[in-house]
């Protein structure tokens, strides 16, 4: 079995705001960090796996922050837990000021599923715990992942 450190497979990404990302109201546009969180989750699962990914779930979106044309954006991602095909990705993003403070737009936890050559999941590398709050995340997702079982169950 092959064991990979959190840190093998972590990804900080920036973004400056152009027009283009704006939405109808002058603010970023909310699909647009989505499709940057799951860019950035995708990007760590195919590190962390070494394969080809798929997106399974996203939670969860709730935009504490508007960003507006010229600020930049940064989007960290981290692997959090892995089953047997699935990985759970912690993504956070935040809106910087001129003083390179970071303010939280949205913490969002993505699940992967690593696939094979048939395209079906497949067994992905388990994760070298190191640290506290590694034991901290990997415990939480345990708790995260009964939840995203009864609601897929229940079907909402
Ligand atoms: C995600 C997908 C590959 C799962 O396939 P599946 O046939 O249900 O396979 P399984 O039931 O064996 O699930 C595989 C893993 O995904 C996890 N999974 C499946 N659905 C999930 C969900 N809704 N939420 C969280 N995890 C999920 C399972 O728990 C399992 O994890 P494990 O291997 O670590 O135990 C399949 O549903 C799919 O291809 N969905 C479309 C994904 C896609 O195209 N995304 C891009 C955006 S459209």
């Amino acid at each position: 079995m092959e064991y990979k450190k959190v840190s093998d497979s972590m990804v900080e990404q920036y973004h400056i705001i152009l027009q283009s990302d704006i939405n109808g109201v002058g603010r970023l546009f909310g699909g647009r960090l989505i499709q940057w969180i799951d860019e950035v989750a995708c990007i760590v699962a195919k590190r962390h796996s070494g394969m080809n990914v798929t997106t399974a779930a996203i939670d969860n979106l709730i935009f504490k922050e508007a960003a507006y044309v010229g600020q930049t954006i940064v989007i960290t991602g981290k692997i959090t837990y892995v089953g047997h095909s699935s990985m759970e990705i912690r993504v956070d993003s935040y809106v910087e000021n001129n003083k390179c403070q970071r303010c939280p737009i949205n913490r969002a936890y993505i699940t992967m599923v690593a696939l094979g050559k048939d395209d079906k999941p497949a067994e992905t590398a388990k994760i070298k715990i190191e640290t506290e709050s590694q034991k901290a995340e990997f415990e939480g997702a345990k708790k995260r992942i009964i939840y995203r079982k009864q609601r897929k169950n229940e079907g909402f």
